[in-house]
């Protein structure tokens, strides 16, 4: 970790899909190449693929599963609390629900309820079966994220699925491909925000910035009388 880090605060989504079992070197490699500090948020789904104990052993925190958080430290909603700290969010493994989900504004559940409130591009990886990826609702759905300016990493190949032995878009991208991808959108974040930071202030106009120096004039002149008339007169001092 060094201070150069692009990004801050990292906050890294976690859906269901078998190739959760993987996060850890998502989470071991962003560690070392992107982020200061990474929390994970994982679906009920997720937590059954892979135990949020052990990612936790890999992220700044314990792993947000549950909308309600008991826990002290939580003391806003997590998701809100969460959304606020993150300068980045990825989802890595984005199953074909949690898309159906962000693609249509449902938040029942933590993960879905993090990203309707997350103001930014949020990065998608998709990953699934064959069948589910090609499926029109599926791809409408991407369709839809891109058009609300979230960014979409698309699975790099097809393989033999973990337990079925089905057909699949197996391969999330890999810790390598997806750095670059969120390098993209955090550079963009960052050229955005300083756009806008420089461009804050309207620049005047040739006859505003006159009136401007006109009046700093008068309040000089004013402000000299005003200083005058405070200093009593020789005379008055030995009267
Ligand atoms: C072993 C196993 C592997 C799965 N892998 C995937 C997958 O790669 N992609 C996917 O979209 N769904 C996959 N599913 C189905 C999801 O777990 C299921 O749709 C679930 O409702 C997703 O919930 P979540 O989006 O809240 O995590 C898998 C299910 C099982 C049991």
């Amino acid at each position: 970790m060094t201070e150069e880090m692009l990004c801050k605060n990292l906050l890294l989504g976690i859906s269901g899909s078998i190739h959760a079992v993987d996060a850890h070197q998502y989470l071991l490699f962003f560690r070392q190449h992107l982020a200061q500090n990474i929390k994970v948020v994982m679906t009920r789904q997720a937590a059954q693929m892979v135990s949020p104990q052990t990612l936790a052993l890999y992220a700044d925190d314990r792993v947000f599963v549950e909308v309600w958080d008991q826990s002290p430290e939580v003391n806003k909603a997590a998701h809100l609390q969460l959304t606020r700290w993150a300068d980045l969010f990825v989802i890595i493994p984005a199953t074909a629900d949690i898309i159906g989900k962000a693609a249509n504004g449902i938040a029942d559940d933590l993960l879905s309820t993090c990203i309707l409130s997350y103001p930014r591009t949020i990065v998608f990886a998709p990953v699934m079966n064959v069948v589910m990826f090609q499926s029109k609702a599926l791809q409408r759905n991407l369709k839809t994220l891109e058009a609300d300016g979230h960014y979409i990493v698309m699975p790099e190949a097809l393989g033999m699925a973990v337990g079925t032995g089905d057909w699949a878009h197996t391969a999330c991208p890999t810790p390598e491909t997806a750095l670059l991808h969120l390098r993209h959108i955090r550079m963009k974040q960052l050229k955005d925000d300083y756009w806008e930071e420089a461009t804050r202030e309207k620049p005047m106009t040739p006859s505003e910035r006159k009136k401007q120096y006109v009046q700093e004039i008068k309040q000089k002149i004013q402000a000299r009388r005003e200083a005058e008339q405070a200093v009593p007169s020789k005379q008055n001092a030995l009267e």
